[in-house]
């Protein structure tokens, strides 16, 4: 059982977590002899907290700990107790999957009482839904074993809890140091008839129930099979929820992509035919379908992740400067990333002492928000209760992991009756024996829509013709279709007026899903292409890929990006600016 232990500054969890391991008999024999001589040979008073130090400098004889973890037993089953020295690290450590506290052990300081990083670590606790939690009210040396003084503590911390929604366990008065209600019961407190922290934990409720959940994979990798003429492919990633078998049938969000269990596959385990929660696996598919990074692998009739761009969320800031409106950052949720945006700060609360303020315009460290957040593309996850790892997230601001939190709400977005489509497509696909691999290598490119898009004035038509022509002629598979190609024939029985444009642009990414199937590049023309359109056709097809040009002057479009050309430059060199584009973006695989 994984627990983690927070606490203010210096209120004593290294101690703690020492003396769990030295009246558990975790720590090699003579460990604690040799650290007390070392500390009266230096006349440093002993700590319990220089054996953690000290087994760190172990490790190499692969002992008990690792980083801010350390591993105990008891009778009862095994731990794994995660020091969380900052909220950051706390952060990471919840989301980022490196551990993942089903439970919590709150350290105050019974001299210093609580503290704002009590109150702060105990809303986290409640954000993230950890849900067994027990309060150690620690030195109580210091309070003189005072009956009164703790009761005051643990009304006070008590009825903060309850405001963040979180019910402990247990309040335990406890003295680190001298081991006080630790494992033995302490005769210094004979006026406290709860159990030791040791019995606390061995009572936590042990999870379990997860394999009843539904199943979720987020995939963290996709690995060839080293033999020659062997096309599969190993689906890699940690489970999260519930569990499969060979011969489920898997369907992959957020695109919708369908295919059967063929093989559990990995390295040192024993042959498999079921995977579930936290395992670290693999597995082939029946047919070869292209999955990528950033999926999730559900089980089809199970329930449905969630599929938005829009999400209602509840985070916790930490950077460095404030989350704020109209700017860029990135978010994480399971392996998948995409770039994001604040909507909406519908409220902030400071999480120390759970003032809100409404309508604010940012949202400041240390505090919590509830946001309306939009991402570039739609993501596949859960709301907070339904399945925990799927539903938490990080947000990273100038590469640093600046906040996290929790799925509130999947929020409606533009494009859910398109997405709806797309989801029944492949459902009824059909896939060919031919597995997109083969035909990428063949072809030496990466199927890909470019989109080249600009003002009415500029000549998109000569630039896309050009490309298409330069890309033929060095023997690539590439395909001009101008928005007119198709407006006269596929859209013959709709009318051409701007009122049917979204139609329009949905059938031209429904055609470029062909093409890309059968592994074109193909070179789209389109008129001023807005934000919510390129939308649509991601929608359609998967945004990987995608390339967007725009070629002209950029006006007031609202349309972001790859690479931006101007009309005096030429053709040709404009060609040669989009093959560059292509090359590092590793859709043409060697230049010819
Ligand atoms: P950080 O990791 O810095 O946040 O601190 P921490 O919470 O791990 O605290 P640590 O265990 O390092 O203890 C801090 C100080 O409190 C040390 O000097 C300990 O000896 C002292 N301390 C811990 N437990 C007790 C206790 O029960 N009684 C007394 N009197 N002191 C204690
Ligand atoms: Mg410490």
């Amino acid at each position: 059982m994984d627990i983690v232990i927070a606490g203010h500054v210096d209120h004593g969890k290294s101690t703690i977590i020492g003396r769990l391991l030295a009246d558990t008999h975790a720590l090699p024999d003579g460990k604690l002899e040799q650290v007390k001589e070392l500390c009266a040979r230096t006349s440093k008073p002993f700590e319990y907290a220089f054996l953690l130090d000290a087994l760190k400098d172990e490790r190499a004889q692969g002992i008990t700990i690792d980083a801010a973890r350390v591993f105990f037993k008891t009778p009862a089953r095994d731990y794994i107790i995660i020091d969380a020295p900052g909220h950051i690290e706390f952060l990471k450590n919840m989301i980022t999957g490196a551990a993942r506290a089903e439970a919590a052990l709150l350290v105050i300081d019974a001299h210093e009482g609580v503290r704002e990083n009590s109150r702060r670590h105990g809303y986290m606790m409640a954000m993230l839904g950890v849900r067994h939690v027990a309060v150690l009210v620690n030195k109580m040396d210091l309070a003189h074993f005072d009956q009164a003084h703790f009761a005051r503590i643990e009304t006070e911390y008590r009825a903060f809890l309850d405001q963040v929604g979180v019910r402990p366990t247990a309040f335990i008065p406890v003295a680190g140091r001298d081991g006080d209600n630790i494992a033995a019961r302490s005769p210094r407190l004979p006026w406290y008839h709860g159990p030791t922290v040791l019995e606390t934990l061995d009572a936590f409720p042990a999870k379990g129930s997860d394999l009843e959940r539904p199943f979720r994979m987020p995939v963290q990798d996709v690995y060839k099979f080293t033999n020659r003429g062997d096309d599969r492919r190993i689906v890699a990633g940690t489970v999260e929820s519930g569990a499969a078998r060979v011969g489920d049938e898997v369907v992959f969000y957020p695109s919708g992509k369908r295919s059967v269990i063929d093989t559990v596959e990995g390295f040192n385990r024993p042959e498999a035919t079921t995977i579930a929660t936290g395992e670290a696996v693999g597995f082939t598919l029946k047919e070869q379908i292209y999955v990528a990074r950033g999926e999730v692998a559900t089980v089809a009739g199970q329930r449905r992740p969630a599929l938005s761009s829009r999400l209602k969320v509840s985070l916790f800031w930490l950077g460095r400067s404030p989350l704020v409106r109209k700017k860029d950052y990135l978010i994480r949720i399971g392996t998948a990333r995409a770039t994001m945006r604040i909507e909406t700060i519908h409220r902030v609360i400071d999480a120390s002492n759970l003032s809100a303020t409404d309508a604010p315009s940012k949202v400041e460290r240390h505090e919590v928000a509830e946001c309306t957040i939009v991402c570039n593309r739609a993501i596949a996850f859960d709301v907070a209760d339904a399945v925990d790892a799927t539903s938490r997230f990080v947000i990273v601001d100038a590469y640093e992991i600046s906040g996290g939190g929790i799925v509130r709400e999947a929020l409606a977005d533009r494009q859910g009756s398109i997405r709806e489509r797309v989801l029944l497509r492949e459902d009824k696909w059909e896939p060919s024996f031919i597995a997109p691999e083969r035909r990428a290598a063949r072809f030496a490119q990466r199927p890909t829509v470019l989109l080249i898009t600009g003002p009415r004035e500029a000549d998109r038509k000569g630039l896309a013709k050009h490309l298409e022509a330069r890309l033929f002629d060095e023997g690539r598979v590439a395909y001009f279709l101008g928005m007119s190609n198709v407006l006269y024939g596929v859209d013959a029985d709709i009318a051409r007026g701007l009122e049917n444009r979204q139609e329009h642009v949905r059938r031209l990414a429904e055609i470029a899903n062909l093409m890309l199937d059968a592994g074109m590049i193909l070179i789209v023309s389109a008129q001023e292409v807005t934000q919510d359109e390129l939308d649509v056709i991601k929608t359609t097809v998967d945004p990987d890929r995608i390339e967007t040009v725009w070629v002209g002057d950029r006006g007031v479009s609202d349309l972001s990006c790859d690479l931006t050309l101007s009309e005096r430059e030429g053709d040709d060199y404009n060609v040669e600016q989009i093959r560059a584009l292509l090359i590092d973006k590793g859709v043409l695989f060697r230049p010819w």
